[in-house]
């Protein structure tokens, strides 16, 4: 319900541009690819103009690059030595852990007040009141599940849908495709794509696995070893932390032809990657991880990045503002846990139902 609201507002703010004639910056409707566990209501309302849910998702941003940039020092120790370095970087960490405690002290009294599960303006935040006693959760508990959710939640799926439009757009061949294969499974003069449209969407499927496949929006996996174990030779000792590199593993000559192109239709049919899965299960490709603490949200994720391209290429052909070319689309990416492209995309939308 929620997900359908959301492309739906998408949709109509886009159309308002393409009325207008004017360029859209797609990171505005990117952003809107992903839940926000105090943001959407019962009933998929619009939310309140302020409060601790509109502070999270920024504080999520500031939180992930911090912590991108406290990770760096761990996979290159030279800059861990460096003891101002490490000073600025545990004061970051530091000053953004306190921001999240009051966000989140906010967000649960907020709910508090009004805790009827039942209620339509019930949101993630009130279930998990709800289940409160049930599970025996401490308020430090509650605090932990939410700020994984919202972390999980927030610039995924979004970043996941900027680079693949960015990716189409530099192809366009590519866009003409999927447009037919949307517009041909849906019934004539359909405006929107459901999620129920989406079931036979093999090439939208393949492009996102693809997309996923070289620009894996969280590329290192911090994971912990339990058990000691060799690796290409190299002995891993039990109890250390390992950054398992997903992005270098998908660009890997070794198990993908054709390695630094973008080819969808190796997920189709009789292509050589067509029954790798994203489920963990396939090393190779690991854009939601493996394991234990593989993504907890990758049924979701997946799910709200398929259903917001589809209606996106369906209901309009894009343009380059002009003056620009489809090779100034620059795919370059700021680092972070979450991995961004540097520049905005901005483009002109054309209605085309
Ligand atoms: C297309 C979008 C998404 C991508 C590419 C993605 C990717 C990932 C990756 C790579 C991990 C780390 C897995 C590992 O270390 O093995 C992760 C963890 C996680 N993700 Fe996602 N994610 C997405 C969307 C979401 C959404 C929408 C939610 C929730 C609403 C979510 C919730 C989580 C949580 C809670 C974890 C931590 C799991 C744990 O540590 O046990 N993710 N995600």
């Amino acid at each position: 319900m929620a997900m359908c609201t959301q492309v739906r507002l998408v949709m109509a703010q886009i159309g308002e541009a393409a009325a207008a004639g004017a360029a859209a910056d797609m990171s505005d409707p990117a952003r809107h690819v992903h839940q926000r566990p105090g943001l959407p209501r019962r009933d998929g309302q619009v939310l309140p103009e302020r409060g601790p849910e509109q502070a999270a998702p920024g504080a999520c941003r500031r939180h992930l690059a911090a912590a991108g940039r406290f990770q760096r020092r761990g996979v290159l120790p030279v800059l861990g030595s460096i003891r101002r370095a490490q000073q600025d970087g545990s004061r970051e960490i530091g000053e953004v852990e306190a921001e999240w405690d009051h966000l989140l002290d906010r967000l649960i009294q907020d709910h508090e007040r009004n805790s009827d599960p039942r209620d339509k303006d019930a949101d993630f935040t009130h279930v998990l009141l709800s289940v409160r006693r049930e599970y025996g959760l401490s308020r430090e508990q509650m605090k932990g599940i939410l700020i994984d959710v919202f972390f999980g939640g927030t610039g995924t799926s979004s970043s996941v849908l900027d680079f693949t439009m960015s990716v189409l757009m530099r192809r366009p061949h590519m866009m003409k495709k999927l447009q037919a294969e949307v517009d041909s499974s849906i019934p004539e003069g359909q405006e929107a794509v459901s999620e129920a449209d989406l079931t036979n969407m093999t090439y939208l499927r393949a492009v996102v696995k693809e997309s996923l496949r070289l620009h894996p929006v969280a590329p290192l996996l911090p994971h912990f070893s339990m058990a000691r174990c060799s690796v290409d030779g190299y002995t891993i000792p039990a109890g250390v932390r390992v950054l398992i590199n997903s992005l270098a593993i998908g660009r890997d000559a070794r198990y993908w032809e054709g390695a630094e192109e973008f080819i969808p239709e190796r997920f189709i049919g009789h292509g050589s990657a067509a029954h790798v899965s994203f489920k963990g299960n396939d090393f190779q490709f690991l854009p939601f991880g493996s394991g234990r603490r593989m993504c907890a949200g990758v049924n979701f994720g997946i799910a709200s990045v398929e259903l917001m391209l589809a209606n996106l290429v369906h209901r309009f052909d894009w343009e380059l503002p002009v003056g620009k070319k489809r090779c100034d689309i620059d795919m370059s990416e700021v680092f972070g846990l979450v991995v961004n492209r540097k520049s905005k995309l901005v483009l002109v939308p054309k209605l085309r139902v």
